[in-house]
């Protein structure tokens, strides 16, 4: 079902770590309908991870950036307009870390060291990226920026611990500076909530497989596969989005609107 939908369209896209990870089929579905990009991430998961791989399969130049750095993520915007020959029209941010959650500490006992990691990584990465971005006006008016979100922002979750905080944060970032960003340059800016998803981020949380099977039957749809997450990202690409901004888009398979279902109960 190739329509070329990101046909001509420049792209970065943060957060492929392997073949689980939700940025990478987003990448592969970018490809697929027509876009070029350039593919991010930390240095350290640049050795961990097989981006190579994927790369190759998309012709695309690996730039490493940490996201907790201004000079890294200043230089991959430069670095990306050079190798793409232009502005960028889109943007994936799907990058989250909680160090707490990865060491087991419970939300009453948290490390306020580590807590600080997760707010800069899986949040204020955000508005840095953004910010860096208006400031060098690296994205073309009309451009989409698409951060990967939780109902742990809403709900609670308990083993989610500060990642649930961290959510929060991120998506009051996605309305706060889509208004900045929407207002004086025209880029949009959207956090889409993702069902539970087997990724190395997913499955570092405690009870994974637990509430991965709670959501599928809560969920009249079924829990959506990061394949749909990769193909609702490139419509929020496309210019079939054009008007939609500053909002927080549950994909979910119905999952946020459900009370009860029988089938969980069961
Ligand atoms: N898997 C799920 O169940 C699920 C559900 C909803 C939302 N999400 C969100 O989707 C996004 C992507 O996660 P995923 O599930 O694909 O897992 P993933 O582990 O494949 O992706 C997380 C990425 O963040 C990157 N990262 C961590 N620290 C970084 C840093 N300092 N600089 C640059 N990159 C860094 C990792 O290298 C990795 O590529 C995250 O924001 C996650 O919270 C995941």
């Amino acid at each position: 079902m190739t329509k070329n939908l990101l046909e001509g369209k420049k792209g970065i896209i943060f957060g492929a770590l392997d073949e689980n990870s939700i940025a990478w089929k987003v990448a592969l579905k970018c490809k697929e309908e027509g876009a070029t990009f350039t593919l991010t991430n930390a240095p350290v998961a640049l050795r961990m991870g097989t981006i190579k791989k994927l790369a190759e399969a998309c012709n695309a130049e690996v730039i490493p950036a940490d996201v907790t750095l201004d000079a890294d993520i200043e230089a991959l915007f430069t670095k990306s307009m050079e190798v793409l020959g232009g502005k960028i029209d889109f943007v994936l941010h799907s990058v989250g870390m909680s160090p707490n959650v990865r060491k087991g500490k419970p939300y009453t006992d948290l490390s306020y060291e580590f807590f600080h990691k997760t707010l800069d990584i899986s949040a204020m990465s955000l508005h840095r990226v953004l910010q860096c971005a208006k400031k060098l006006d690296a994205i073309n008016e009309w451009g989409s920026v698409v951060t990967l979100t939780y109902i742990a922002a809403q709900r609670v979750f308990p083993d989610y611990g500060d990642m649930a905080d961290a959510k929060a944060l991120l998506e009051s970032i996605v309305r706060s500076f889509g208004y900045h960003y929407g207002k004086d340059k025209k880029v949009r800016i959207n956090s889409v909530s993702q069902s539970p998803t087997f990724t190395t981020a997913g499955s570092g949380v405690s009870g994974f497989d637990d509430f991965f099977g709670y959501a599928d039957k809560m969920s009249p749809l079924g829990n959506a596969k990061a394949e749909d997450c990769a193909n609702y990202c490139v419509s929020l690409f496309s210019d079939y989005t054009r008007m939609v901004t500053m909002q927080n888009l549950y994909h979910d398979g119905g999952f946020s609107s459900v009370g009860i279902n029988a089938a969980a109960l069961k």
